[in-house]
């Protein structure tokens, strides 16, 4: 067995939640804690592949063989992966990011006031559909968070941006997803899938990078 599956491979990994601020010192976020995005870059590391991990705001230390850059927003996460994406041969899109943000952000910390606050969102970019529209793109390996038609759904996602595979996990649940040690995964290609039953994300990771190599090797 091939100790180094990755040796030579340019990976690109998104991970973590991003926060869209509404003032200096507040925002709008998720329960991601980066854990499955940090198992990723880790055990890829291991198995050869030159990692550049973009991180949203996290608890986690450092991945210590990838290259960490860390992020606050949606904005500043797309900015980060278009900036290097041109030199990667796998992204990963493991973050929880923000589908909208706020349309304001006030400079100064905002007043409490006696009524109601209206709140408009715009929405973010979404970074992996434009890493896969690009050409030539990179492989590109999505995730899905549903809370329901977790086949169906993702499957959706997989078409609809154009993805080579796609790791579809069940949120808000007992099965795992954000915040959790463990999680459940159902991954999805073209004509296949395989089921990861509810095990450590780290062991997971592995599992996903296994089958990740088999698609990559087939699709170059
Ligand atoms: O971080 P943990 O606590 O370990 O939790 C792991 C996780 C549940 C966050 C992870 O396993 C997961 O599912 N990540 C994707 C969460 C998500 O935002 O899913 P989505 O179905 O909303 O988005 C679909 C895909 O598009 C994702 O790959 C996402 O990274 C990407 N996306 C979404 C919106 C956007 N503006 N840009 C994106 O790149």
């Amino acid at each position: 067995i091939q100790q180094q599956p990755f040796a030579g491979v340019r990976l690109l990994i998104t991970a973590g939640p991003t926060h869209e601020a509404l003032d200096p010192v507040r925002f709008i976020g998720n329960r991601s804690s980066g854990k499955m995005g940090y198992a990723l870059a880790q055990v890829l590391t291991e198995l050869g592949a030159q990692v550049i991990l973009v991180s949203g705001p996290t608890a986690l230390p450092a991945p210590p063989l990838a290259r960490l850059v860390r992020v606050e927003s949606a904005a500043e996460m797309h900015a980060a992966v278009m900036e290097r994406v041109g030199e990667c041969d796998i992204f990963i899109a493991a973050a929880a990011v923000a589908d909208y943000r706020p349309e304001l952000q006030a400079s100064r910390k905002l007043k409490k006031h006696s009524g109601n606050i209206d709140l408009r969102l715009v929405p973010n970019p979404d970074i992996l559909a434009e890493v896969a529209a690009r050409n030539p793109a990179p492989f590109t390996l999505g995730f899905a968070a549903e809370t329901e038609a977790l086949e169906a759904n993702a499957r959706a996602k997989l078409n609809n941006k154009g993805l080579d595979m796609i790791a579809a996990n069940l949120v808000g649940g007992a099965e795992g997803g954000f915040d959790r040690d463990d999680n459940a995964l159902l991954l999805l290609w073209g004509d296949g899938q395989r089921e990861l039953p509810l095990m450590p994300k780290h062991q997971a990771a592995r599992e996903i990078a296994r089958a990740l190599m088999q698609r990559y090797v087939t699709s170059t």
